[in-house]
This record gives structure tokens, sequence and C-alpha cells, in this order.
């Protein structure tokens, strides 16, 4: 898919200040600093369209971008960021399940996940929730640069033979690195496939 158009609309906590929820939706969500805000600059083609950090919890907010006219790409706050207290973290926890929840037009969730990680417990309960939820989604293992393609994939089947024990059948994966535009044409003709059904 070609990116003709991507535009910042709004930052917000409250999920009935969203856009109107007349157009497909796409969230990318995971660990803090795996890489979320990053990849949604890669796959737009706009450097500094979301705000990325090296410091982990950069991303506070539901932000919205309208894609092509077309279709909305959400960027969410990162879970698992050890210096957050208890009660922010609650405050996410609602906010999240409540986006999951009252997005009507929420057509998939792309779970991002660190390549180089075994699987992490945060991430498997993130899953189980959103398997829980029945809210669709797709995995994909971020800065495959980081190491080399064996490795990742080494760790991509360690990660699915992990689904595997609790899940029949196993989401979509996709590896990326926002820094060497790795898994771009797959993640945006996924999107394209799925606008189109
Ligand atoms: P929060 O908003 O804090 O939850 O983080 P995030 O998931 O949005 O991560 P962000 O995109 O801000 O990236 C975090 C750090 O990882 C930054 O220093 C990025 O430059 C780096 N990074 C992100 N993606 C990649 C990648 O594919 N390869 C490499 N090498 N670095 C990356
Ligand atoms: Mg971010």
């Amino acid at each position: 898919m070609l990116i003709r158009s991507a535009k910042f609309l709004t930052s917000n906590t409250r999920v009935d200040q969203c856009p109107v929820p007349d157009k497909p939706e796409y969230a990318f969500i995971g660990r803090s600093n795996v890489g979320k805000s990053s990849l949604i600059n890669m796959l737009t083609g706009h450097k500094g369209l979301a705000k990325t950090s090296a410091q982990p919890g950069k991303t506070q907010l539901i932000n919205h971008f309208l894609i092509n006219d077309y279709w909305y790409l959400v960027d969410l706050p990162g879970y698992g960021y050890a210096k957050v207290s208890k009660d922010s973290r609650a405050a996410w926890e609602r906010m999240i399940r409540f986006y999951l929840r009252e997005r009507p037009n929420l057509t998939c969730v792309f779970v991002l996940i660190d390549s180089r990680h075994e699987p992490l417990a945060p991430d498997l309960a993130f899953i189980d929730m959103l398997g829980t939820m029945g809210v669709p989604f797709v995995l994909v293992f971020t800065k495959a640069d980081k190491q080399s393609a064996l490795r990742t994939q080494q760790n991509v089947a360690a990660y699915t033979a992990k689904l595997s024990e609790t899940w029949d059948e196993l989401p979509r994966q996709f590896i990326t690195s926002a820094s060497e535009k790795t898994g771009r044409d797959e993640v945006l003709s996924f999107i394209e496939e799925v606008n189109q059904q």
C-alpha cells in the first residue's frame, strides 16, 4: 500500500473523545520501549509523526493518526515499565481495557514484542487478555536489526512454541526493524488486505 497522507489527529485518555469511529482502526501496543512509535513512523514514512524516545514511557496517551484519509493508526502507551507506580499501572490498565472494549471500529491490534527476548509474562498476560476479550490481533517482533536473522527466527520459534501451549490457532506474525525498514511491505499489505474485507 502506498502511504499518500499521514496526519496526527488527537491525543487523549478518554475513549469517548477519540475520533468518530467511522474508519477501520489499527492499534499498536506492547511493552514500553519495544518500538511502537518508531514502527508507526517507519510504516508511514514520516519520521517525527509519533514521538519516540530511548527513555521508556514516552507515549502516555491514546494517539490517533489518519492514514490516506481512510484508516486510523493508533499509538498507545506501553506496559511493563518497572518505574511506573501501582496507581498509574492500574490507570493504564483501565484506559486500555476501556479502549479495547469501546472502539467498535477497532479492526486489529498489533502486539509488539522485542525479538531479542524470551516470552515475557506481561506480554503473555496481555495476549491472554485480548483472547478473553475476543479482540483480533497479530504479533510483531521488533528490532530485528539488533541480532542475526537466525537468532530472530529462533526467538520467534520459541515464542510461538510457548503460545501453542494455550492457543490452538496461532496469530499472524511479522518481523520488523524500524531502522532497516524490515517488514514494512508485509505489514502494510496486511492492513490493505484487511481494509478490503
Ligand atoms: P513507549 O512510548 O515509551 O512505550 O516506547 P515505544 O514502544 O513507542 O518505543 P519507541 O518507538 O519510542 O522506541 C524506543 C527506543 O527503541 C528508541 O530509542 C528507538 O530508536 C529504538 N528503536 C525502536 N525501534 C527500533 C528498531 O527497529 N531497531 C533499533 N535498533 N532500535 C529501535
Ligand atoms: Mg511510544
